[in-house]
């Protein structure tokens, strides 16, 4: 008779506890944030009493999280109890630094996460609660998101810009940037070559949005602004480069379709769409981020979701783009390039 030599797998209810106070960290980072803690911090250690009188924010509220963010390997204590910043919340948290997620973790996450409150109810009706792809809702939300991203897009556009040898450009390279929000794709782009001429595409409530950063960049006047849904807008034709930056996925599948269309109809042969976007693999097993994000667009859009590299693959293919790569840059996920033919 064979015998059983595999030993059982303990099953032990540890990952659960920790996973039960999952929602602590990021919440603990934004009250830190919003409470210019880390600013407080960044030119040298200080005790909580002297944080608490440069901030105006609580003695035993900062205690417990400057303590917390000491356990979160954010901030060191020394023996006199003073704090410091750790070279990650020096180059992140501090507001005025160039990658700061600063304003992502002090103002976007906390409206974030209180939506999020409500996902048992929002899985039982399958419905967001506030969804932010409609104008009147999105405007005001996007329009403090979109300041805040630039740290993930301006690296992604700096790569783009650099893939497609935007620099060794001789005459006009037009590009239309969809979706603009802070123009941060377009103005990367801009950046490389003064022949890069940019047509950026927002709702109506954005575009002041795009035209101020447009202008902190300096590169406003080579852009053009076009107001409208993404889908009634006219673009125009003939752009050698077309961006979609983090947009498909909260347009859902069916819209996303039909901006792809438009956009190929918008490009000349030869011109290359490129999207940025949040990826899962093909059986959607992973990685956990794209996972957790498609639970984002549940509760915060009407048809959302995040897609795999496939999936966005054939939707190109059947708009009539071909040639569709995958080009490495940095954020959450590689760029889908494809070109018109
Ligand atoms: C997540 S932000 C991305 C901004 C920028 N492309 C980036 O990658 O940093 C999405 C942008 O799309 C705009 N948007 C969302 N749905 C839209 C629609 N249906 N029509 C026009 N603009 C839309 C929002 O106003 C916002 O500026």
């Amino acid at each position: 008779m064979a015998t059983r030599t595999r030993k059982k797998e303990r099953v032990a209810p540890e990952r659960l506890m920790e996973l039960s106070f999952a929602y602590a960290p990021p919440l603990i980072i934004s009250a830190a944030a919003s409470n210019k803690v880390f600013d407080s911090l960044a030119n040298r250690a200080k005790t909580v009493g002297e944080v608490a009188k440069e901030t105006g924010a609580s003695e035993r509220g900062l205690r417990a999280i400057m303590n917390a963010l000491v356990g979160l390997d954010l901030l060191k204590k020394d023996r006199n109890k003073k704090y410091w910043l750790t070279p990650e919340s020096a180059a992140f948290l501090v507001s005025n630094k160039p990658g700061t997620q600063a304003g992502f973790f002090g103002t976007i996450l906390p409206q974030l996460a209180a939506k999020w409150i409500q996902l048992g109810e929002i899985v039982r009706t399958g419905r967001p609660v506030r969804a932010v792809n409609q104008e009147t809702e999105g405007t005001e939300f996007f329009s403090q998101l979109v300041e805040n991203i630039i740290p993930m897009s301006y690296p992604a556009g700096q790569a783009l810009a650099e893939h497609l040898k935007v620099s060794r450009a001789k005459n006009e390279v037009r590009v239309l940037d969809l979706a603009a929000g802070s123009g941060i794709w377009g103005i990367a782009l801009a950046q490389r070559s003064p022949h890069v001429h940019v047509t950026a595409v927002d709702w109506a409530g954005m575009i002041p949005t795009t035209k101020r950063i447009t202008q902190k960049f300096g590169v406003a006047e080579r852009f053009k602004y076009v107001e409208g849904d993404l889908l009634e807008a006219d673009f125009g034709t003939g752009y050698d480069i077309a961006i979609l930056g983090h947009i498909l996925h909260s347009e859902g599948e069916e819209r996303s379709r039909q901006l792809l269309e438009k956009t190929f109809r918008a490009l000349k042969p030869g011109g290359t769409i490129a999207i940025g976007e949040q990826l899962v693999n093909d059986q959607r097993t992973g990685p956990a981020t794209g996972l957790m994000f498609a639970v984002q667009m549940l509760v915060n859009t009407d048809k959302g979701d995040t897609f795999s590299v496939n999936e966005i693959k054939s939707w190109l293919e059947d708009a009539g783009f071909k040639k569709v790569r995958k080009v490495t840059a940095p954020g959450p996920s590689p760029l889908v390039l494809a070109t018109k033919p």
